[in-house]
């Protein structure tokens, strides 16, 4: 019989908490005379979303998007989607998305492009987590929290199969997946 899958720690609530100031200050450097749109790639991405932008001292407007790439498995699907969309207009304004985890760039790389047509006056990239091991096609990082194992990782908003997302720090999964 296999083991359940089970948490062990790898980035803690402190390690994340300085890492997500350090992106701010990052960003507020870029973005501090811009007004930026800030997209956040739900599910994953709503923890870090929600610290970030709170450190973000200055005017910004904050979105969300949904894409769809992954299903029960684990694996991803190559099948990516739009599955809920923007309200606000990306055309002419300094675009920045936020993702919680870049693995193999298939589903950011769709979302870059999709929002590239919208004619953003600029389109960067911040990932908490990359997982370059795994890359498919290659992405541009302009802001990067960590650098991840080929492991699968789950907290601060990263789940399994919908499970793990509630923990505030991240652990890697070891056992039977
Ligand atoms: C995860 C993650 C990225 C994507 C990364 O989302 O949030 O969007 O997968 O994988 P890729 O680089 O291999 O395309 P997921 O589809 O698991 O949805 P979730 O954010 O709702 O958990």
């Amino acid at each position: 019989m296999g083991s359940q899958p089970e948490p062990h720690i790898l980035f803690t609530r402190d390690e994340i908490a300085a890492t997500v100031k350090r992106l701010a200050t990052e960003i507020r450097r870029d973005y501090q005379d811009k007004h930026p749109l800030l997209i956040g790639v739900l599910k994953g991405s709503f923890m870090f979303m929600a610290d970030l932008i709170r450190l973000l001292d200055f005017p910004l407007e904050v979105e969300f998007i949904t894409v769809s790439s992954y299903g029960r498995a684990m694996e991803s699907s190559g099948k990516i989607k739009v599955v809920q969309g923007l309200r606000s207009k990306v055309r002419g304004r300094d675009v920045l998305v936020i993702e919680d985890i870049v693995d193999t760039g298939l589903a950011i790389s769709f979302l870059l492009d999709y929002l590239r047509k919208k004619k953003p006056a600029s389109l960067r990239l911040c990932a908490l987590t990359d997982k370059p091991s795994r890359r498919q096609v290659p992405v541009t990082i302009d802001y990067l929290g960590f650098t991840v194992p080929n492991k699968f990782i789950v907290g601060y908003g990263i789940d399994w199969d919908e499970k793990f997302r509630y923990l505030p720090d991240i652990y890697t999964l070891e056992g039977d997946i």
